[in-house]
């Protein structure tokens, strides 16, 4: 049976690498997106998440979501990275079709209601919906599967601050009620997203044997990659989103390391996910009693990026 899943999203160039992979597994059945800002203001990120059902030719409800962090001041969109319209700069036409009259919170609470112990949640974004959804109705996290979030860092450097990943930066304390929430979390943070590196040699493959999906990925990943190569130097870009849509496809391509994680909310440690390891104890009590996450440390990056390929093509 497939699993099904919510997607919570910012699309986003590599956001939208995630969905049209999920889109084509087999193994899963996406039965809705949901919206924040993040690279893009929310209203964006709604368009695109429509336009992206429209180019993969599916019927997936849209519901929009949280325009701003819960309780900090928004910080800009990073459009040096992912462009004005959040796909590179590429100028596609606006979605014929619009989001349902939900909001993302409210759709994820109904959606996982409507299907008890079955739903995973993957979010690619700041984790305002998934905060607001645990506020309307605390229950759902008894009733979710698995939340698997693209987000954070272990040990490895932050992208934002010496510390801090983006997605978490963007709403520290949304990010600190997930982690400690009692439901199953699973994230996938620079740890392993920095070792793995998506190149045009593949996109080019996926766009010859998938020109729709395949050429709108090339095309938008355009941008992403000269952000890349322009910063670091580098001849591709990380593989940030699509790497939680390989977990939920296939765990075993990472290794994890279990631990209570907490979200520095303030300072200049802002947006850091820290990490505890099970089993050490520490006279600070902040990560007692915090349920364990599961923290991807290990990825086998030539199965992620075959499984990719092969999927898209
Ligand atoms: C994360 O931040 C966003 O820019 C990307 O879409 C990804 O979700 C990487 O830090
Ligand atoms: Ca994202």
């Amino acid at each position: 049976m497939a699993r099904k899943i919510i997607i919570d999203t910012d699309p986003g160039i590599d956001d939208a690498m995630a969905i049209l992979f999920a889109f084509q597994a087999p193994q899963l059945e996406v039965l809705g997106l949901t919206t924040t800002f993040g690279n893009v203001s929310v209203d964006l990120a709604t368009q695109n998440a429509i336009k992206l059902t429209e180019i993969a030719q599916v019927t997936v409800p849209v519901a929009k979501g949280v325009a701003v962090p819960s309780h900090i001041a928004p910080r800009p969109h990073p459009d040096f990275v992912h462009g004005k319209d959040g796909f590179g700069n590429i100028n596609l036409p606006a979605p014929a079709g619009s989001a349902i009259d939900k909001s993302a919170a409210q759709f994820i609470v109904d959606t996982v209601r409507a299907f008890p112990g079955e739903v995973t949640i993957i979010a690619l974004g700041p984790l305002g919906n998934l905060a607001k959804a645990l506020e309307l109705d605390p229950e759902v996290a008894d009733l979710v599967d698995e939340v698997v979030l693209m987000g954070g860092t272990a040990i490895e450097y932050g992208n934002v601050s010496p510390v801090a990943e983006a997605n978490i930066m963007n709403d520290p304390h949304a990010a600190d009620k997930v982690f400690t929430a009692p439901w199953q979390v699973t994230m996938i943070g620079l740890d392993v997203t920095h070792q793995v590196l998506l190149d045009n040699d593949i996109l080019s493959r996926i766009k010859q044997a998938n020109p729709e999906e395949g050429g709108f990925l090339f095309d938008c990943a355009q941008y992403y990659i000269d952000f890349y190569s322009s910063r670091f130097d580098m001849n591709g870009c990380y593989f940030h989103d699509a790497s939680t849509i390989a977990y939920v496809m296939d765990p075993s391509i990472f290794g994890v390391e279990l631990g209570a994680v907490r979200v520095a909310c303030e300072g200049i440690g802002i947006g850091q996910t820290i990490f505890a390891p099970q089993g050490m104890s520490f006279p600070e009590p902040h990560w007692n009693d915090v349920p364990m996450t599961q923290v991807c440390m290990e990825v086998d990056s030539e199965k992620l990026l075959t499984l990719f390929e092969t999927t898209l093509s």
